[in-house]
């Protein structure tokens, strides 16, 4: 086995210790705590579920863990090994019932993943990359082959504030339909996978929201940049994912969305 096999084979298991951990809880009573504001909800689930996948990793790597909930640290090391988690991806669809919420691991060597899983428990689905190819629940998968942009249908994972509702309509405008998921991993696994065309934020988001589902579309043949076309990192501004076949069509949607 490889390293990056021994790492696939490792995100796949943590994320799915993870997300086991949060089905049972799901549609229980919780006690929903907020943070930034109303909708940025937390739970003790999303702790629980973190620290499930920490000790996952632990059982064969001590190597820095990057996360969302306290006890791992915020930033990905740009030397060396690390671990991407974002315990519960989508807490408000999770506290509402609604199935569209998963855990999401990846593996980091020197800034980039390198291998990547997302398991939506709820809807029974899971997504896993390692140094090429995609499967969902074992099948290989790919993006979409859809060419004509007027029939895409396209995800606003976040926009920013202050264009929040001019950024709607541009993309309303441009775009066959659009849909926010709410789970930025579902999102962005559902474009690699073929079943949304293209995802954008206009805003920089958290590595953990972002990096498993972008390793993913580049891995299933899809393009991932930022809002200046330049190939997508974790710590770029925006990140733009698409097909591939409209790229330069969904980047000047998404600049406009932005304000630009
Ligand atoms: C959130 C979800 C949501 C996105 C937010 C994220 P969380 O993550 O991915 O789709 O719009 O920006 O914070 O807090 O549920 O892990
Ligand atoms: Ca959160
Ligand atoms: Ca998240
Ligand atoms: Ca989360």
């Amino acid at each position: 086995m490889t390293d990056t096999e021994a790492r696939a084979d490792l995100v796949a298991r943590a994320a799915d210790a993870g997300a086991r951990v949060a089905l049972a809880s799901f549609r229980e009573e919780l006690t929903v705590e907020t943070k930034a504001d109303k909708t940025d909800v937390v739970t003790q689930i999303d702790r629980d579920a973190q620290r499930r996948v920490v000790e996952t990793i632990r059982e064969k790597y001590d190597e820095p863990v990057v996360g969302e909930e306290e006890g791992t640290s915020k930033a990905i090391p740009e030397k060396g090994p690390a671990w991407v988690v974002d315990p519960i991806d989508g807490t408000n669809n999770f506290v509402r019932g609604l199935r569209i919420w998963g855990t999401s691991v990846a593996s980091v060597v020197d800034g980039e993943p390198v291998a990547a899983a997302t398991v939506l428990p709820a809807l029974a689905d899971t997504y896993l990359t390692g140094a090429e190819r995609v499967t969902l629940n074992g099948d290989p998968v790919r993006v979409s082959d859809r060419e004509d942009s007027d029939a895409f249908v396209v995800d606003p994972i976040l926009l920013d504030d202050t264009t929040d509702t001019a950024g709607v309509d541009v993309l309303a405008e441009r775009f066959g339909d659009f849909r926010r998921l709410g789970c930025a991993q579902a999102t962005l696994a559902a474009v690699a996978s073929g079943s949304l065309d293209a995802a954008i934020t206009t805003v920089r988001m958290h590595p953990w929201d972002t990096i498993a589902g972008a390793h993913m579309i580049r891995n299933a043949g899809g393009t991932v940049t930022d809002l200046d076309g330049e190939p997508w990192r974790h710590d770029s501004r925006g990140l733009v994912a698409s097909n591939g076949a409209a790229h330069d069509e969904v980047l000047a949607a998404a600049r406009r969305a932005a304000g630009e």
